[in-house]
């Protein structure tokens, strides 16, 4: 899970490749590094640490030339070190490359190569390649490039420069992102559209088993067996400011502030007083009446923002509905038929696990709907239909605009459902029609309410080291995702319980001080919330507690309050989960830790 880059064009390639990168570390941000080919031959410049230290090497002797590749890493095969960083080399020097995913049979090919008379300097996956490719060149880069496809095994997006061809970039990619870039006299590649959105609004995106080869003035895309493949370029209409932290102090809180607009786009086109279409699924009334059940899979906060989505489906469409953590679903031998509805929600559209879950589904015979923030994605491309996020860019490792909108989109999903399948009278679907219109506005109204207190919170919890999250139906998801915010990037541990399961177990664990976030949003089990906010008071906990704005008699139970707008308790979700983010944000800036990228983590996780 790395983030790559190349430039070929008639400009200085150094700085090009280094702002490329920057938009792209949070795929990754252990070590990074770049090759140029100039007069010398290709000349490699990497370091460990973030791009800071890379840049600080390049600014002092800047490697020369109009064309070079890069990278950006997060460690699999071999500590994060300067010889395990990419770009990786063959021992002649002829072939450099740069590499995202993870090769599974390369202990194979190493020792296969190893018997041949290569001998490797990283404990790398990806110098293996160099030397395949330097094994298998007869005097046709292309074809050794090819013939990559059939001996490797596992996932890539390799971009590769060759001594014989010093012309151009040769890339080839198998369940790892690749997207090139296409300008004037100059052509772009990378992981993901926002490294070079600054330059470019038309990207070719790279299919799975195809390689590419970029010049300066083209390029040309061929399938496996080297047959050329003509592809219309994807038009972005992102501008570049979306992609930047447009006056913030972390991508994170910009993104917090982007929600109400987020969620507007998410509903654009798609509701309206009184109505709900989702008409860019191809799916008959007859086959969405045909489902049984809803199986949704996915990871991390996508898997919470399904948690939710089954209160919300069951609710109003009253069909039976199962949420999976993909990487448990994929071994677990899902029973799953052509009755089955099976919704993959990913921002990324990359992550591995969710990928493969999606590949079971479709095997077993169940029509798969993805809910993606990512066009032209692997998960995109793969799923029988799509409803995007219309997230826009999500730069922070720690997810939040794309959450409240795949959040949003099972409100829309499930309202849709319940209209074609008939299980809400026509007057109370226009009502619940209206409230989630109401939405974007009341989040607004949320972020301006919640900030300066949760500001004051985040004195108290940056002093911590565990902290509980409780909450019951909707509610729970909720507080599952906030524990969540929280541990990422302010690392307290943090855990999250439905709230009436405290007294079978947890409870043991408060005592005078302990801090719980309790959420009560729900105005069906308001008083039950209120009884286990009670319970916890008693053992001496320090509570926050959300709730609808005029509950007052809480604030006699709580220490402190948080009133969120009142709106039908199906929807509340959208914006209960806006404190909580904050209070991770400032909980996280208090402790002084980098907030975007948290250790451990990346942003796209496309390895198993
Ligand atoms: C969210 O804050 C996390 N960084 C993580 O749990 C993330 O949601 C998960 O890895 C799934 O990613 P995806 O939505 O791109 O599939």
């Amino acid at each position: 899970m790395c983030g790559i880059v190349g430039y070929v064009g008639d400009k200085e390639v150094a700085p090009i490749l280094l702002d490329g990168l920057q938009r792209l570390e949070y795929r990754g941000y252990d070590s990074a590094g770049v090759a140029v080919v100039n007069g010398k031959g290709i000349e490699v410049v990497k370091a460990v640490g973030k791009l800071k230290e890379l840049d600080g090497l390049i600014t002092s002797n800047p490697p020369s030339g109009k064309m070079g590749i890069g990278h950006t890493r997060w460690a699999t095969h071999g500590v994060p070190s300067d010889l395990n960083s990419h770009p990786h080399a063959d021992r002649s020097g002829d072939f450099a490359l740069v590499h995202n995913g993870i090769i599974e049979n390369f202990q194979r090919l190493k020792d296969e190569l190893g018997q041949k008379g290569h001998r490797f300097i990283s404990e790398t996956d990806t110098e293996i390649i160099a030397h395949l490719l330097a094994e298998n060149y007869r005097g046709d880069v292309q074809q050794a490039v090819l013939s990559l496809i059939e001996r490797l095994e596992g996932s890539y997006a390799l971009a590769i420069l060759s001594r014989h061809e010093p012309d151009k970039i040769f890339v080839v990619r198998k369940d790892s992102p690749l997207v090139i870039g296409k300008g004037q006299g100059e052509n772009f590649i990378a992981s993901d559209i926002p490294a070079f959105l600054k330059q470019t609004r038309e990207f070719l995106i790279l299919n799975d088993g195809e390689c590419a080869q970029v010049t300066q003035d083209g390029v040309q895309i061929f399938n496996r067996q080297g047959e050329e493949i003509k592809r219309e370029p994807l038009q972005v209409d992102w501008d570049a400011e979306q992609a930047e932290k447009g006056g913030y102090q972390h991508y994170m809180l910009k993104e917090i502030h982007e929600q109400p607009d987020a969620l507007r786009r998410v509903m654009s086109n798609r509701i309206a007083p009184g109505k709900i279409e989702l008409s860019e699924l191809s799916l008959t009334p007859e086959q969405l009446r045909s489902y049984r059940r809803i199986q949704i899979v996915a990871c991390g906060t996508a898997y919470y923002s399904g948690m939710l989505g089954k209160y919300v489906l069951e609710q109003l469409v009253r069909i039976p509905v199962e949420v999976d953590v993909a990487s448990e679903f994929r071994y677990r031998q899902p029973l799953l038929n052509r009755q089955s509805l099976v919704i993959v929600v990913s921002q990324s559209g990359e992550t591995a696990d969710t990928l493969a879950a999606l590949r079971l589904a479709r095997k077993q015979g169940a029509r798969v709907l993805a809910l993606t923030n990512a066009i032209g994605s692997s998960i995109d491309r793969e799923a029988d239909q799509v409803l995007y996020l219309q997230a826009g860019p999500e730069i922070a490792v720690a997810s939040t605009k794309a959450y409240i909108t795949m959040v949003a989109a099972f409100y829309l999903l499930a309202l849709y459902l319940a209209k074609v399948r008939g299980t809400v009278e026509e007057e109370q679907l226009t009502t619940l029609i209206a409230e989630v219109l109401r939405l974007p506005e009341l989040a607004a109204e949320t972020l301006i309410s919640s900030e300066e207190m949760i500001k004051g919170r985040a004195q108290v919890y940056k002093l911590q080291e565990n902290a509980f999250f409780i909450g019951r139906n909707t509610d729970f998801p909720l507080a599952l995702e906030g524990a969540l915010k929280l541990k990422e990037i302010s690392y307290i541990h943090a855990e999250a319980y439905p709230a009436g399961e405290l007294k079978h177990g947890p409870l043991a664990l408060l005592e005078d001080g302990v801090p719980v976030l309790a959420i009560a949003a729900r105005h069906s089990l308001y008083d039950k919330m209120l009884s286990n906010i009670k319970e916890v008071k008693a053992r001496g906990a320090d509570v926050t507690a959300i709730t609808f704005a005029g509950q007052r008699e809480i604030e006699e139970s709580v220490d402190h309050v948080l009133y969120i707008p009142s709106v039908n308790e199906l929807f509340s979700g959208v914006l209960a989960i806006i404190p909580l983010q904050l209070l991770a944000y400032y909980t996280a800036l208090e402790r002084g830790y980098d907030v975007d990228q948290p250790r451990n983590l990346a942003k796209s996780v496309t390895v198993e």
